[in-house]
């Protein structure tokens, strides 16, 4: 049989949403990874260091048994985060980062920044005391094409914004396209991105197999092929500037099975098992490391893991679903045959 043994990995972008939903997800992120960056979209969002301590409080108590999972916070940029809030969170042991939603951009992202020209003093804030910025990359105007979206952030939003302050490090979370990682490669050494597994593995057809597929929309939306290509080989090539973020967005099912679907992919149960087989399918099995537990912890300035964990080569079903207290939800690869598994 063939195994993979690995420095246990880190998730650096991750949804766990509260209640009953905490309580179903947890566990399977747990099981892969030691540490993940999580994502501060509650309603209402979590903006300060105080909220951000009493949400922590909230994911260790709904962490199973003997869990030495640690929960990396962020603080949500609004336009009313102030230089004194970098400060509290700059002087706080477990808040890691602030995070840029344009307004309207996805999933309860409604107290976004509308404006980040007029938050300057706060990103200044940011640079100085060497707080990373993590950023949605979609502009949000309608008249700008969905697919299109993160291109234009990137000439409209990002290239000005690290002209103004060349010093910000950032997390280009959740990139999609083969511009955002050209611009991941141009970019200096503070600036860094998130590959999903979704994103390694689809393109948009996904969205559109002999009907419309629901579990597969997902903001920033799945890309074409020439896309997903280039961001495979972002992946593999062991650049330190790209890592593992699985962007894992459990929704019940009625919310995306619906006349409106809502964005997000649930993928925690099968995200690393994924990420293995991408790597494998690519002959790149001996990177998937650096990518998946060594170039996170470098940018965020943390020590690696010390605990490994073991994949082996066996085929196993995924669940069609995974109940959450009184709500379903449906697993990215539901009911499907994957290949790799936790030893
Ligand atoms: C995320 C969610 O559901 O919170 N949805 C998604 O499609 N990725 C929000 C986000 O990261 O955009
Ligand atoms: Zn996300």
């Amino acid at each position: 049989m063939k195994t993979l043994t690995i420095i246990k990995p880190d998730d650096w972008h991750l949804h766990l949403r509260e209640g009953q939903i905490l309580e179903a997800v947890l566990p399977a992120t747990v099981n892969s990874f030691r540490r993940a960056i999580v994502m501060p979209n509650l309603i209402p969002p979590v903006t300060d260091v105080e909220m951000a301590m009493s949400y922590r409080r909230d994911i260790l108590n709904a962490c199973p048994g003997d869990c030495d999972f640690e929960a990396l916070m962020t603080l949500y940029l609004t336009d009313h985060t102030s230089p004194a809030d970098v400060q509290a969170a700059a002087g706080n042991p477990y808040v890691h980062a602030f995070k840029l939603y344009p307004a309207g951009a996805t999933t309860n992202s409604a107290s976004g920044v509308t404006s980040l020209p007029d938050l300057m003093p706060t990103l200044e804030a940011m640079a100085e005391y060497q707080v990373p910025l993590l950023v949605h990359g979609e502009v949000t105007h309608a008249d700008v094409d969905v697919f299109d979206r993160e291109a234009v952030f990137i000439d409209h939003v990002l290239s000005p914004l690290l002209e103004a302050l060349p010093g910000l490090k950032v997390v280009f979370e959740h990139l999609t396209s083969r511009q955002g990682v050209e611009f991941v490669l141009d970019a200096g050494d503070n600036v860094a991105a998130t590959l999903t597994a979704h994103h390694l593995l689809l393109n948009r057809n996904a969205m559109f197999n002999k009907g419309i597929r629901p579990h597969h929309y997902c903001l920033p939306v799945l890309k074409r092929e020439t896309h997903r290509q280039a961001l495979v080989a972002a992946a593999i090539s062991g650049n330190r500037k790209f890592f593992l973020g699985t962007d894992s967005a459990p929704h019940d099912r009625a919310s995306k099975e619906s006349g409106c679907g809502c964005a997000g992919m649930y993928s925690a149960p099968v995200a690393l098992e994924l990420y293995a087989q991408i790597f494998e399918d690519n002959d790149a099995l001996d990177k998937l490391e650096a990518f998946a537990s060594l170039n996170g912890p470098r940018f965020y300035g943390l020590k690696a893991n010390s605990e490994q964990i073991t994949l082996k080569k066996e085929n196993w079903q995924v669940p069609s679903l995974i109940q959450a207290g009184t709500e379903e939800i449906v697993p990215l690869c539901a009911g499907e045959i994957l290949h790799w598994r936790r030893a």
